[in-house]
């Protein structure tokens, strides 16, 4: 049996921290939806597979709140740690999203190109209004400008990281905690 090496990865935040960013988020999610005066549910769009731990946790602290829930594949980091910059879906909405107010919860932004799909995708879909929120807030490779509602945690460092539903090349999602991928581990 293969176990993770504790020499792959350097732990960034630990699971006590990543759940008071959560609950932080979640808090300013509800008093947003406080002041939204039409009163429709927010549909909270879950990004597979990098978004589903911090999005489970997320909805979870959104129990006494009227939303919906749905999740969206896409297909767009094929070559380990470099973006491509082709970006397909591989699994759609099962609700249409038409006259919805929209969340959509991201795991980590990197160029911003796939938030920037994703915006055009649901404008044109006919969204209420759209809205992102990502644990991570990963900025020196930022390609364009993208609009960032909620925040987690922001990487001012080009590091490439793992766990809490973040994998490289299907591992390692399963770390309780983010930690920073040694890059012997992916540069060879
Ligand atoms: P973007 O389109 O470049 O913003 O990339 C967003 C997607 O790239 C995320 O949803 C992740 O799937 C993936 N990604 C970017 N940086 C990392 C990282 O450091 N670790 C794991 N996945 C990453």
């Amino acid at each position: 049996m293969k176990i993770y090496g504790q020499d792959e990865f350097t732990v960034l935040f630990s699971r006590m921290k990543i759940l008071e960013q959560v609950e932080a988020i979640a808090k300013r999610i509800k008093t947003n939806f406080s002041n939204q005066s039409d009163g429709r549910p927010i549909l909270l769009i879950c990004v597979l597979n990098g978004a589903m731990y911090f999005f489970v946790e997320l909805t979870k602290m959104l129990s006494d709140k009227d939303i919906l829930i749905d999740t969206i594949g896409l297909s767009s980091y094929r070559n380990g740690v470099d973006s491509a910059q082709i970006i397909t879906i591989v699994k759609k909405l099962d609700i249409d999203p038409r006259g919805y107010h929209v969340l959509v919860v991201e795991d980590i932004i990197d160029t911003g190109l796939t938030i920037q799909f994703l915006r055009n995708l649901l404008v044109e879909a006919g969204a209420a209004s759209v809205q992102f929120c990502c644990l991570l807030d990963k900025r020196p490779r930022r390609m364009v400008q993208v609009d960032i509602q909620y925040v987690g945690f922001v990487m001012e460092n080009d590091e490439f990281v793992v766990g809490y539903g973040l994998d490289y090349n299907g591992r390692y999602r399963n770390l309780p905690y983010i930690a920073a991928l040694h890059p012997r581990m992916y540069k060879k």
